[in-house]
């Protein structure tokens, strides 16, 4: 199969990027990233999650995060909202699309959402109908796809079955994820083609940590599946609470040199995220964990040398 002539970004940094900070970020800065982002060209930010502050602390200015952005037209904002109590705040917020996160443990279920995957997907049902009755987008996620942290193998049957889950919803994207980066191009491969066989390849997105280094790897096998929406986060910020030891989700740098370098459209200014990532790393006390962000600034620095 010929790779996708284009690609859609989801931009998780925000999110998924910033939850795991300890130190607090404030709201403002929080604001002034996703506005950057979304000046870049990044057609979808997951901005904010609804959970509970005493699980996430970081995640509790979202409110206002979502209240502060300066909407650009035809950008998706995306939360997370793993009940109703999250989708009431969610939707108050106006966020566009809600996010309903399950996994393919039940181990990783229990500690993250704190249920098991059946309760889980209970519970997500109320979330899609109210989704679907205000005419927001829903998309489902699913951790651990690759690989768990508390059980280890995850068959692709495993990941197949709450992806059937899941399209019964009604999702109208579904992320495949590999939450602590341990996946690899064939892993990958057989996870996705699992999931194809029972959802539309056209509407799953690839979403890998880069714990151990195989994520540009496995989006490029993603590809070759003809996988065409991609998550990653500006400088590779992040980690999971839940998820002891992983990294963040590949750097959106790092996938747009890689996506543009094939002749593969975003519609995303690269220097312009890395930038955004400099900027956001510098704040945070840490060097990007962007390689081609980092590549693009020592060009830069040197050019500004001579
Ligand atoms: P629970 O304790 O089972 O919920 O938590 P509960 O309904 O029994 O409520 C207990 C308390 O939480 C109550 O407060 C509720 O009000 C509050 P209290 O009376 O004790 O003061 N509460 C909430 N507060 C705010 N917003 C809400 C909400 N719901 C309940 N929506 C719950 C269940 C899901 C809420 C909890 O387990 C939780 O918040 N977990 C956090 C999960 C999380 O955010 N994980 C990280 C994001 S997922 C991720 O990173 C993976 C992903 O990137 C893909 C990948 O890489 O794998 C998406
Ligand atoms: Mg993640």
């Amino acid at each position: 199969m010929s790779l996708p002539s284009q690609v859609k970004i989801v931009e998780v940094g925000p999110r998924d990027g910033l939850q795991n900070e300890k130190e607090v970020i404030s709201a403002a800065v929080k604001i002034e990233l996703c506005n950057r982002l979304s000046a870049a060209g990044v057609p979808n930010l997951e901005a904010a999650s609804f959970v509970s502050p005493k699980w996430v602390p970081q995640m509790a200015t979202s409110k206002e995060v979502m209240a502060g952005i300066t909407r650009r037209p035809g950008t998706i904002y995306s939360a997370l909202t793993p009940n109703m109590q999250g989708f009431d705040a969610a939707l108050a917020a106006q966020a566009d699309e809600m996010v309903i996160f399950g996994a393919a443990s039940e181990a990783f279920s229990q500690r993250n959402i704190n249920c098991s995957i059946a309760e889980s997907i209970t519970r997500f049902a109320e979330v899609a109908r109210a989704t679907k009755q205000h005419g927001l987008r829903l998309r489902g996620s699913i951790s651990v796809a690759l690989g768990c942290p508390y059980q280890g193998e995850v068959s692709p049957s495993a990941v197949a079955d709450v992806v059937r889950r899941l399209a019964d919803l009604g999702c109208d994207e579904i992320d495949i994820a590999d939450t602590i980066g341990v996946g690899t191009p064939g892993r990958t491969k057989a996870a996705l083609e699992a999931a194809a066989a029972v959802y539309p390849l056209a509407q799953l997105s690839g979403h890998y940590h880069d714990t151990y280094g195989q994520a540009l790897a496995n989006i490029y096998a993603s590809l070759e599946v003809g996988v065409a929406i991609y998550h990653s986060s500006v400088a590779g910020l992040g980690g999971c609470p839940y998820a002891k030891g992983a990294t963040g989700n590949v750097a959106t740098e790092d996938v747009l040199y890689l996506l543009h370098g094939l002749g593969i459209k975003t519609g995303i200014d690269l220097d312009a995220v890395a930038l955004t990532g400099d900027w956001i790393s510098a704040l945070t006390h840490r060097k990007s964990g962007s390689r081609v962000a980092n590549a693009l600034a020592a060009k830069r620095a040197d050019q500004a040398s001579s």
